[in-house]
């Protein structure tokens, strides 16, 4: 890989042992994958965040590596394993909270915004189109990548770190655009009402590795987010790419290998697959962080029902929206918690909760997993449905 002279000297120690570190991070990826050289980024977004993912090794690493090295391009963090000023009332114990807290500490002097958030693109680190950036969480790149139209890998939490430190990431895979163009085309007639996250959870599955070209019903942001977390989880590609049915789009489709349809009864027989129970501990919404319009759109439907209290609620946001929405966290608050900073896949839920229901794709996969939790699907209607009366 071609270095300046500049990155040679980083790479030689004359700008720290952090940096060193980082950039032989770097380095090491760009090798691997065959990367020409570095490029500028715009912004990193660094995961391993909760105490729950990274455990004492995590923290080690990160109280060592703080005193060496610091951001130097915006830079903000994902989801903590707990609400910082709720953690008490959500159930998390002191010893978890004060590592927690060692976590924290170290990010903020590493340099990293305390956004707590997968949605920085809802919550002031939102790249434009055409930029480099190098972010971690996979539905935030996802979402950078196929709706913003910034580029960006899927990042591991060092190498966003590394990246965030150096201002640079290695040019290889979603940085380049020969690696952007579609591989498979899916034709979807219908998404019924509420399962846009069940399109993305199928298409991931069927997409696997190759960006797909989806040719549906046009979608609202909210509804590119939860497609893309959903087909980022059970999909290896953090790209996809979106034509709404019948409009001229101009995208090449020349490397297009394979094209299929994706009824609507598959997406109902989805849906029916995941269903689970009516048992539910927890109700939890807001995965990824709910933005403005989705808090907005529940708190009107709720506004003149009453709660139902047959499970705890969770609307997970990120505190920089729940700040812009005082009317709509007071409605939500009588049916549940409003909690920021983290979620319910990287909190320790599985010491509170056995049995959650989500309209999540993306929790589908990860809260039986990271979660330890019997899941039960359910569209965000019907979630606000059985929460109230
Ligand atoms: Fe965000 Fe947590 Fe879901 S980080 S995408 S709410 S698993």
């Amino acid at each position: 890989m071609h270095l300046t002279a500049q990155e040679e000297r980083i790479l030689a120690g004359e700008e720290g042992h952090g940096r060193q570190k980082a950039i032989e991070l770097l380095v090491a990826l760009g090798d691997i994958y065959g990367a020409r050289r570095l490029i500028p980024i715009a912004s990193a977004q660094v995961s391993g965040a909760s105490f729950k993912t990274i455990g004492d090794a995590g923290i080690l690493f990160l109280e060592d590596f703080s005193t060496e090295a610091k951001a130097t391009v915006t830079a903000s963090l994902n989801p903590l394993g707990l609400d910082m000023k709720r953690w008490r009332s959500m159930g998390v114990d002191e010893e978890f909270h004060s590592k927690q807290a060692r976590i924290v500490s170290a990010y903020r002097s590493l340099g990293i915004d305390p956004l707590y958030s997968c949605t920085p693109y809802l919550a002031g680190n939102r790249p434009r189109r055409g930029q480099h950036i190098a972010w971690a969480e996979s539905s935030a790149t996802v979402f950078a990548n196929s709706y913003l139209g910034a580029m960006t890998n899927r990042e591991g939490g060092p190498s966003a770190l590394a990246a965030a430190i150096i201002g640079k990431t290695a040019e290889y895979g979603l940085h380049l655009p020969e690696n952007r163009t579609p591989r498979i085309r899916i034709e979807i007639e219908e998404i019924p009402e509420g399962l846009v996250p069940l399109a993305g959870y199928v298409v991931g599955k069927i997409a696997g590795k190759r960006v797909p070209l989806i040719s549906g019903p046009s979608l609202t942001p909210d509804e590119h987010k939860a497609f893309g977390a959903a087909l980022a989880a059970t999909g290896a590609v953090s790209m996809y790419v979106h034509a709404q049915k019948g409009k001229k789009t101009g995208i090449d489709t020349s490397s297009v290998e394979e094209s299929m349809s994706l009824p609507k009864t598959e997406l109902v027989a989805c849906a029916e697959s995941l269903k689970g129970d009516d048992q539910w501990d927890l109700v939890a919404i807001g995965c990824p962080h709910c933005s403005a319009a989705e808090l907005k759109r529940m708190a009107k439907f709720l506004k003149n029902r009453r709660p139902r209290k047959d499970s705890d609620v969770w609307f997970c946001t990120s505190r920089t929206v729940f700040a812009k929405c005082p009317n709509e966290i007071a409605v939500l608050k009588r049916f549940g918690k409003v909690l920021c900073d983290t979620c319910m896949v990287v909190a320790p839920i599985e010491k509170m909760y056995k049995r959650t229901a989500s309209d999540s794709g993306k929790a589908m996969v990860y809260l039986p997993t990271l979660g330890k939790q019997r899941t039960s699907f359910r569209t965000n209607r019907a979630l606000l449905e059985a929460i109230s009366r």
